[in-house]
C-alpha cells in the first residue's frame, strides 16, 4: 500500500519534524536538498505563511532567510515584530525547481504537515504571504490584489490576514502611494495593532 501523509494526532512539534525532514511523499523530495520545516516561537500567537522554500531555504533548510526573507525582516522590524516571538512557516516544505509555483498535488500531498502545525501552536492569527497562499487556504476569497489587508475567518476560527508576498515588493520597488510597498507597511500595522490588543485583551 502507498504511504500517504498521516500527521494529524502527532502531539507536538518536535515529534513531528523529523517525519518531515525525511519526507518523500511527493516529487519534490527528489530535488529538495534540504527540507524547510518551519521555524520560530512553537507557541506563537502569530503564524506567517509563505508559499515554499526558495534556494537559499533549500541550502539552509531554514525559512525566509534569502532575498525575501531579508524583505519580510524589513516589514517585521518596522512594526518592532521579532522573528523569535513568532513561527514562520511554508505551505510546501521543499522547494520547487527553479523556484516554479507549487502544484495542486504537491501543495495537497504536503498539506497535512502544516495543518498539524497550525493545529499544535494554535495561533491566533495567521498571517498569509502572497497568492498561493492565500489562495490555498482560502480558495473562495479574491485574489491577493483584493483580498491583503483584511481579516478572514479560517475555518470558522483562526482569523487569517493576507499580505503580498516579499519577492513581489522585492520585483516591486516603489514606495508611492498605492504601491505593493505602501500597503504592505499599511498592513504590517494593522497586523501589529491587532496583536498588541490581542495580547493586552488576552495578558499575554
Ligand atoms: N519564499 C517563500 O514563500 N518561502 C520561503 O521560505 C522563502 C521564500
Ligand atoms: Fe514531503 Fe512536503 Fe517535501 Fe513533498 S514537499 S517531499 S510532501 S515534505
Amino acid at each position: 500500500m502507498q504511504e500517504t501523509n498521516q500527521s494529524s494526532g502527532v502531539l507536538s512539534l518536535d515529534a513531528l519534524e523529523p517525519r518531515v525532514l525525511s519526507c518523500t511523499l511527493c516529487p519534490l523530495a527528489q530535488t529538495r536538498t534540504n527540507v524547510v520545516f518551519g521555524e520560530g516561537n512553537p507557541f506563537a500567537d502569530l503564524l506567517f505563511i509563505g508559499e515554499g522554500p526558495g534556494e537559499v531555504e533549500d541550502q539552509t533548510g531554514r525559512p525566509f532567510v534569502g532575498p525575501a526573507g531579508q524583505k519580510l525582516d524589513e516589514v517585521l522590524s518596522s512594526v518592532n515584530i521579532q522573528r523569535a516571538d513568532i513561527y514562520i512557516g511554508n505551505v510546501v516544505k521543499c522547494r520547487p525547481p527553479g523556484n516554479r509555483v507549487p502544484s495542486r498535488s504537491e501543495m495537497e500531498i504536503c498539506f497535512p504537515y502544516l495543518e498539524s502545525q497550525i493545529a499544535l501552536i494554535k495561533p491566533a492569527l495567521i498571517v498569509t504571504l502572497g497568492n498561493t497562499a492565500t489562495q490555498w487556504l482560502m480558495p473562495d476569497i479574491p485574489g491577493i490584489t483584493k483580498s491583503h489587508g483584511n481579516f478572514f475567518s479560517w475555518r470558522g476560527g483562526i482569523l487569517l490576514f493576507p499580505m503580498f508576498h516579499p519577492s513581489y515588493l522585492l520585483r516591486n520597488p516603489s514606495r508611492e502611494k498605492g504601491s505593493p510597498k505602501y500597503l504592505t507597511w499599511l498592513d504590517i500595522q494593522k497586523v501589529s495593532k491587532w496583536i498588541d490588543e490581542y495580547r493586552r485583551t488576552n495578558n499575554t
